[in-house]
């Protein structure tokens, strides 16, 4: 009887397929449970971002307009569908269309004298 023979009191071989017959369907309920909380918490999250256009390659979409070049008015784009953002192009309606929401533009103008 070899060293590993005397260890296991079986064969290696015998000990290994009589082992993972019991161990594989804990394996399997492991690995299964591991999944679900990985999509439910990492998953999820990336699923819940807002921004699906935008600067996509950015850590973060940041833009600055200097309120002199603002004009009398302008219309910033809130809902992050709008094609021309940060400025809004009225994408918003068809997005609250298909979801129910209920985003709009900011509006900043002058007041009038
Ligand atoms: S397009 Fe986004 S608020 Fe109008």
């Amino acid at each position: 009887m070899s060293y590993l023979s005397s260890l296991f009191g079986v064969s290696p071989k015998t000990y290994l397929n009589d082992n993972v017959q019991q161990i594989l369907p804990w394996a399997l309920s492991a690995t299964a449970i591991a999944y679900a909380l990985y999509s439910t918490f990492v998953l999820a999250k990336k699923k819940g971002r807002c921004n699906s256009k935008v600067q996509l390659d950015t850590d973060k979409v940041v833009h600055s307009v200097d309120i002199e070049d603002i004009g009398k008015k302008a219309v910033f784009c809130r809902c992050w569908k709008s094609t021309k953002f940060p400025y809004c192009d009225g994408s918003h309606n068809k997005h609250n269309e298909c979801t129910g929401d209920n985003v709009g533009p900011l509006i900043i103008k002058q007041k009038e004298a």
